[in-house]
C-alpha cells in the first residue's frame, strides 16, 4: 500500500506550493483535489449547468478524468482529452466550485475518484484539499493543516497576481477570501476543517522554504513506521 499524506487548509496559504515541493523532493505525486472540483465546475459552466441542480451536476461526473504523470510527479486533468489548467484559475471558477462542493451527492461521487486514484499510485502521494485528513483518507499517516491569517493570504495572492492583473485589488481579494473561507468552513458536507490528528502549521510568519521543511520532517517520522496502512 502506498503511503498518503493529507494536507489541508484554506486557500491562499501556500500549501500547493507545499504539497508540490514535498512531493518532487519523495518522488511522489502531488493530488490537487481542488483541481477536480474546479474542472467540475468548469463544466458546469460551459454546459450552461444550474450549479444547484445537483442530478445534472453529477451526470457531469463521468467527463473528468485525472491521469497520473509519475515523472513530473503529479495529476493532470482532462475534459475531453484536453488538459485543462489556466482555465481553472479564474474567480468564477473558484467561487463556482465552491458552490457545488457543498452538494453531498458531489462529494461523494468525488471522493470515490479520489479514492480510485490512491489505489493506482505506486509509491506514494500527497493529496492536498479541504478533507482530506478527516473525510477522504482519515487514516492517512501525515496529515496537515496549513493555514495563515486572511490579511497574509490576500496580501501574498495579491503580489502574485497584481502583474498580470494592474486592476485587481488588496481589498477584493480580501473580500472574496473571506467570503471562500465562510462557506467552505459553514457546509454541512466534509465542511474544511482541521482533522483532531492534524499538525496545525500557521505559515503567516513562516517563508515556504520553512513550511517544506517542516512538512518533509513530519513525514520522515511518519515513514519509519507507519508505512502500509489503508489510509480510509
Ligand atoms: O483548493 P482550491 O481553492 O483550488 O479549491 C477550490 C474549491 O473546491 C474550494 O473552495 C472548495 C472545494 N474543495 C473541496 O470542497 N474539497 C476539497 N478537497 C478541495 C476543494
Amino acid at each position: 500500500m502506498k503511503f498518503i499524506v493529507a494536507i489541508d487548509g484554506p486557500a491562499g496559504t501556500g500549501k500547493s506550493s507545499v504539497a508540490r515541493a514535498v512531493a518532487q523532493k519523495l518522488n511522489f505525486v502531488y493530488v490537487d483535489t481542488g483541481a477536480i472540483y474546479r474542472a467540475l465546475a468548469l463544466l458546469v459552466s460551459t454546459s450552461n449547468t444550474d450549479p444547484e441542480n445537483i442530478s445534472e451536476v453529477c451526470a457531469l461526473i463521468p467527463k473528468l478524468k485525472v491521469e497520473i504523470d509519475t515523472d513530473q510527479h503529479r495529476t493532470f486533468i482532462k475534459l475531453e482529452d484536453q488538459i485543462v489548467e489556466k482555465e481553472l484559475r479564474c474567480e468564477l471558477i473558484s467561487k463556482l466550485s465552491s458552490v457545488i462542493s457543498r452538494h453531498q451527492e458531489v462529494r461523494e461521487k468525488l471522493l470515490e475518484l479520489q479514492r480510485n486514484l490512491a489505489q493506482e499510485i505506486n509509491n506514494g502521494a500527497i493529496f492536498e484539499g479541504r478533507d482530506i485528513g478527516t473525510v477522504v483518507f482519515p487514516k492517512a499517516p501525515v496529515k496537515i493543516y496549513i493555514t495563515a491569517n486572511s490579511e497574509t493570504r490576500a496580501q501574498r495572492r495579491f503580489l502574485e497576481i497584481k502583474n498580470n492583473q494592474p486592476h485587481a485589488s488588496y481589498e477584493d481579494i480580501l473580500d472574496s477570501i473571506v467570503l471562500r473561507d465562510m462557506r467552505d468552513k459553514s457546509r454541512t458536507n466534509a465542511p474544511m476543517l482541521e482533522a483532531q490528528d492534524a499538525v496545525i502549521i500557521d505559515t503567516s510568519h513562516m517563508s515556504l522554504q520553512e513550511v517544506i521543511s517542516k512538512t518533509l520532517s513530519l513525514i520522515q517520522k511518519a515513514q519509519t513506521n507507519k508505512k502500509g496502512k489503508k489510509p480510509w
